[in-house]
């Protein structure tokens, strides 16, 4: 059961390392765009925290650029964004000082008065500060422990860990702090309008279930590419790679909500059993079935190892294509191919299974070839739903061709698309954990790359080469083909 937000109980929404860009981008013009559309509790207050020093009104001022009026057009634009502004404030400290979190209670209460109240805890901070962050809050007294009269939930947000044992000991040490329930693991691309579609998708419609299997699907491909490079953020993703950046989080959710088996409820827990069901059938993936790579220079771009960021001689690769193997009765011997690519040819993600092609050439060869229809969920640019079918070419001779049959979302809906951060914390406000990530669910897919990338690191793999802006490397070509797919 969802818990109502607008009339809730007060709530503090702490946002810590609230200079950074992730906080400014994304997560305070996301709860800006819950305020305008009255989705937050009426009173309520956003505290930034981190160490730059800002007052109140210089940390107002910086949130401001990025505050859009998508909600609230015209007129009221200036009111909403000066009402809400209003209700934000801000303390400098150091993340792992619990002293630092008791200055910042200090202005909270002094703002909220003595009442009970909600607290979210968002960590906007790099991953290798979580835990002090948590610890600090824990030390300073700040978790509630009645959730009956007040809850304080944590929101945390990929990578979770670097293998499967870092990941492990993260989830135990923060437990010591924040509960499971009060956990909310953010892999934003759950939040996304297509993904949340998969299931409706699948199990709203009688047609496609009955084909979603290996007798009629062929293949599986999940694409992700980024036309840019790693730019100002090497020193992060250096450390971490396309494989554990976007493959082992985002692409294993989109597979396992593509392929899992129908839910037996369509509730928080019920669904993520599905998807580790799913996660834990799939094995750990060899050495064979991966391809990784590194951008060079191209387009007129610097190459990954010349980015002011990253070390001269890194061998982190920057694109990654693997084969995986899903074992259980519906899909065992379907390849799923995977790949992750920044500074490619384009900016887009999308999955497309391809059918079997029907038996025989029924309308002979002169009509030409009859292609295997194709099913493709685009994420990202302009969400769309395209079903390549066969077609007879209108005129007097008989000849075929594949046409979409296509739902673009913006023609179809006349709705604004939420930004993924909006449906992810209006659900962590609601206590509903369906679209973030369960402790099993990070194990089960931690298991399946941890060996790979051990094995990587520990040969020192070189990656092969792509120039930036091109489709990627070769290499991935073959890989692809022994899938009975080009690429
Ligand atoms: C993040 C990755 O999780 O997702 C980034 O760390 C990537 O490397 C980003 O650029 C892509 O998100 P989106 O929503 O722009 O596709």
């Amino acid at each position: 059961m969802k818990d109502s937000v607008k009339d809730g109980a007060p709530l503090g929404i702490v946002v810590v390392g609230a200079s950074g860009d992730l906080a400014s981008r994304k997560i305070i013009p996301a709860l800006f765009a819950l305020y305008c559309q009255g989705l937050l509790p009426e009173q309520f207050n956003v505290f930034g925290m981190a160490r730059t020093s800002f007052t109140h009104e210089a940390f107002r001022a910086h949130i401001a650029e990025n505050l859009t009026c998508r909600y609230a057009p015209g007129e009221s634009c200036a009111d909403r964004t000066a009402e809400f502004l209003a209700r934000c404030y801000y303390s400098a400290g150091q993340y792992g000082s619990a002293d630092a979190y008791l200055d910042l209670y200090g202005i909270m209460r002094s703002i909220e008065g003595q009442g009970s109240v909600n607290r979210v805890y968002y960590m906007a901070v790099p991953p290798g500060v979580f835990l002090d962050v948590a610890r600090a809050l824990g030390d300073a007294g700040l978790i509630a422990c009645d959730p009956r009269r007040e809850w304080s939930r944590i929101v945390i947000e990929k990578p979770f860990g670097r293998d499967r044992a870092t990941s492990d000991d993260l989830v135990r040490e923060m437990h010591k702090v924040f509960t499971e329930e009060s956990t909310y693991r953010i892999d934003h691309y759950l939040g996304k309008e297509i993904v949340q579609n998969l299931m409706v998708l699948r199990f709203a419609n009688l047609v496609f279930e009955p084909l979603w299997n290996r007798e009629f699907v062929e293949s599986v491909r999940i694409t992700w590419k980024e036309p840019f490079g790693v730019g100002q953020r090497g020193g992060y993703f250096d450390g971490y790679g396309i494989i554990r950046d976007v493959m082992q989080n985002h692409l294993l959710q989109i597979l396992a909500l593509l392929a899992m088996d129908r839910p037996t409820r369509f509730d928080a827990n019920a669904v993520r059993d599905a998807k580790v069901r799913l996660l834990r059938a799939i094995p750990p993936v060899g050495l064979d079935d991966v391809v990784t790579a590194q951008y060079t220079a191209g387009a007129g771009k610097p190459g990954y190892t010349q980015e002011p960021t990253v070390p001269a001689e890194s061998l982190t690769p920057t694109y990654a294509a693997s084969v995986l193997r899903i074992e259980n009765d519906r899909w065992r011997g379907v390849p799923f191919f995977v790949e992750a690519g920044k500074g490619l040819d384009a900016g887009l993600s999308e999955v497309r299974l391809r059918f079997r092609r029907p038996p025989g050439e029924l309308f002979g060869n002169a009509a030409g070839p009859i292609e295997a229809n194709e099913l493709v969920i685009r994420v990202q640019p302009d969400e769309a739903i395209e079903m390549r079918i066969m077609n007879k070419v209108p005129g007097l001779k008989m000849a075929l061709q594949p046409t979409p049959l296509n739902l673009r979302y913006q023609a179809a809906f006349n709705a604004q698309i939420p930004d993924a951060y909006e449906c992810l914390l209006l659900d962590m406000l609601r206590g509903d954990r369906s679209l973030f990530i369960r402790a099993d669910e990070l194990e089960a897919a931690w298991d399946i790359f941890t060996p790979v990338l051990h094995a990587l690191e520990a040969n020192r793999t070189r990656p092969e080469t792509y120039p930036l802006g091109s489709h990627g490397p070769k290499a991935a070509d073959r890989l692809a083909a022994q899938c009975g797919l080009q690429r």
